[in-house]
């Protein structure tokens, strides 16, 4: 397993070779033993192999070509709807209309599918996650038929993998962990994290391609821009707020 969680990477182009079923579930299954808040589990998984539901779909991930060319797209929804039911029918108020329910049902998402991405690259498959679900929760909400309280949080295209892509550089662990206390960084020891990042040769090619002084200003100006974050962070809020999860 450790060998496997080292070694992967992120396949964005699968073969046409079909998933079983049975691997499927097994792999669902497997998932679901993972930690979750109180044992509630408050999530979904809705599995999309259809190739009208995936058409439908595909624009909602901004045409990532993934989405089509992967035998199956998986969106990991949180969902206070069930529990909600099952404390209905027991005569008792679930409590789940606040932001923390909403945490813990996300959080519990995550880990439900970062678990199952964990096993199915251990068994050989390959995944990419789509965070393009965040940008259009209310639309994959809709195709997906969802009703109020089952929010899409994070969507992964799984198949074989038709590639081997590069393995991407990661920080120094020491950039990461700390010892008993945080260590703040001082603008040299940041620099001296980023080394590697900064200097690797397909980021600087990444940088000259977009016109930028440095990797800094494609992720701020380019890939993450303040802007873009502001409009999606918005829309997903009046989600939240439609759903009830903050007032
Ligand atoms: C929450 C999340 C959202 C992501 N969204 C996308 C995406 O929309 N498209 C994509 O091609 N990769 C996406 N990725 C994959 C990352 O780009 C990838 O994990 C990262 O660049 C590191 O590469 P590696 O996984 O191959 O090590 C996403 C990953 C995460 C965890």
């Amino acid at each position: 397993m450790i060998r496997s969680m080292k070694n992967r990477r992120t396949v964005r182009s699968y073969t046409e070779k079909p998933i079983s079923e049975s691997l499927l579930s097994e792999l669902l299954e497997t998932a679901c033993r993972a930690s979750n808040t109180g044992n509630m589990q408050l999530y979904s998984v809705i599995v999309t192999r259809d190739e009208e539901q995936k058409k439908k779909l595909a624009p909602t991930h901004f045409n990532q070509p993934q989405v089509m060319s992967a035998p199956v797209i998986l969106t990991f929804c949180a969902d206070i709807h069930r529990y909600d039911k099952w404390c209905q029918i027991n005569g008792t108020e679930s409590g789940t209309d606040n932001f923390l329910f909403y945490t813990n049902a996300a959080i519990d998402t995550t880990i439900l599918t970062q678990s199952f991405c964990t096993a199915a690259e251990d068994e050989g498959l390959g995944i990419c996650y789509l965070g393009t679900t965040l940008y259009n929760a209310k639309e994959i909400a809709e195709i997906l038929n969802c009703p109020k309280g089952v929010i899409p949080i994070c969507t992964i295209s799984l198949g074989y993998p038709a590639e081997t892509s590069d393995k991407q550089l990661r920080l120094p662990l020491n950039a990461i962990v700390h010892d008993e206390r945080y260590q703040d960084f001082s603008n040299v020891r940041i620099k001296e994290v980023y080394k590697e990042t900064d200097e690797d040769p397909t980021n600087k090619k990444f940088v000259r391609a977009n016109k930028r002084r440095n990797l800094a200003e494609v992720f701020t100006q380019i890939r993450y821009a303040k802007k873009d974050s502001e409009f999606f962070s918005d829309k997903f809020l009046r989600l939240l707020k439609e759903d009830g999860f903050i007032k």
